[in-house]
């Protein structure tokens, strides 16, 4: 049966190509605001030009810097720049991670006392947040319609995820011509960084959730069906609009609401991209297909659903279908020029030990939907993707 649940998004979604215009009817006349991005594309792209064109007379501070995996440090400058400043409204230009950063300093402004105990704590102690949008450049994370942020903190090598109601976006814009700059690399990382949000919320086991479960099948099929589209045309406009909205309900609660939840690979691979700076959704093609394989008999009847009604696979007893499955998954990373082993990145057995050590110092030692995933067995799902 599924779980009770509330259910609500205040996020006002701005979709489609020129939307940037309109943000001058989404932020109030006489806001003080600050625009944050991260390296060299919102400018080289001309994103950032058309967001200062939209914002017109209003009193507009700049900060820039923002790094992919965005840092404590980093952030905290721009706390202080907002402080300073008396900003009253935020503006995030880019990714997940400027988007993340972003979240981050609207609740470190009013946070009264140490701000990286918003991660520690993951967000139960914020209280308050300035307001803040959007412009959405590269389509992955959903943390432009969700109210999660992850920020690492070189200092304790530590990358937090925190969660709190005050952090959703006021609003987004999605402009699906904004990501015909993204590199390969990063149309990968996004497609894959969808796609196992999408299996955190449905690989778990079954509570009759029809219209979750459905949604979930439709949204992994639009990614499979999307990719190599992705890959061939860099200006195909329809695959670039489907693909951005995709990666938006892939993590904007509306599949998760009222079923039960994984999230053990973002944890481990949280902890990889910590210790040796591996891209977001690297690290979750390293985690998942041995993690699938490890949680096999706990997850036995979602992964025979995922098998026929995602993939097709109807063929050969069950523990043949999970095979297959599993295969089929690792395939789908590979395909997309994602290795799926530690031993891509140069990582061995001294890596396991790593993570395991980071992953005890976090608290992290009964992950997944039933808590199973202890440290015994992150490590024999390390150990599987040596
Ligand atoms: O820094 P710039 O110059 O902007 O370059 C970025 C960055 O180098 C570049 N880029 C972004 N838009 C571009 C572009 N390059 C050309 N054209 C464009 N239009 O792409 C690089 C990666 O950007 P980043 O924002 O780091 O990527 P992504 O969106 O994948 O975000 C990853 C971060 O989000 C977190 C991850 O842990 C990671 O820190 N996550 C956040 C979640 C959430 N809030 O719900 C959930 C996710 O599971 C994830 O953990
Ligand atoms: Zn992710």
């Amino acid at each position: 049966m599924m779980d009770n649940f509330d259910f609500r998004n205040p996020t006002q979604i701005l979709f489609g190509e020129g939307r940037v215009a309109d943000l001058d009817s989404q932020i109030p006349a006489d806001a003080r605001v600050l625009v944050l991005y991260g390296g060299q594309s919102a400018q080289r792209n001309g994103t950032l030009d058309e967001v200062r064109a939209a914002l017109g007379k209003r009193n507009v501070v700049e900060f820039g810097g923002i790094e992919a995996n965005p840092r404590f440090a980093t952030l905290m400058r721009a706390v202080e720049l907002a402080r300073r400043e008396n900003i009253d409204f935020l503006l995030a230009v880019g990714g997940g991670s400027v988007v993340d950063g972003t979240k981050f300093v609207a609740a470190a402004i009013p946070f009264a006392g140490d701000t990286w105990s918003i991660l520690t704590e993951h967000g139960a102690n914020v209280t308050a947040a300035v307001p803040f949008g959007t412009v959405l450049t590269l389509p992955a994370t959903g943390s432009e319609m969700n109210h999660g942020s992850v920020i690492t903190n070189d200092a304790v090598k530590a990358k937090l995820a925190f969660m709190s109601s005050h952090v959703y976006p006021a609003f987004s814009v999605l402009d699906p011509t904004k990501t015909y700059t993204l590199p390969q690399r990063q149309l990968a990382n996004g497609v894959a960084d969808a796609f196992v949000h999408i299996i955190e919320q449905y690989l778990t086991y079954p509570v009759d959730a029809m219209v979750q479960d459905r949604f979930a099948e439709g949204l992994l099929q639009t990614l499979i069906e999307l990719a190599p589209r992705l890959k061939e045309d860099d200006h195909d406009y329809a695959a670039r609009a489907n693909f951005m909205w995709t990666t938006t309900w892939a993590l904007n609660g509306m599949i998760g609401a009222g079923v039960p939840q994984d999230w053990a690979s973002h944890m481990i691979g949280h902890e990889l991209t910590a210790l040796y700076d591996i891209d977001h959704a690297r690290t979750l093609a390293i985690v998942l297909p041995s993690l699938m394989n490890e949680m096999r008999d706990a997850k036995r009847e979602k992964l025979l659903q995922y098998a026929e009604r995602v993939w097709g696979i109807d063929t050969g007893d069950d523990a043949s279908r999970i095979d297959q499955v599993i295969e089929r998954t690792r395939e789908f990373f590979e395909e997309l020029g994602i290795p799926t082993t530690l031993a891509a990145y140069d990582l061995g057995s001294e890596a396991v030990d790593a993570v395991v050590e980071q992953l005890e110092s976090h608290g992290m030692t009964a992950l997944g939907e039933r808590q199973q995933v202890t440290l015994d067995v992150s490590r024999r799902i390390l150990e599987s993707a040596l």
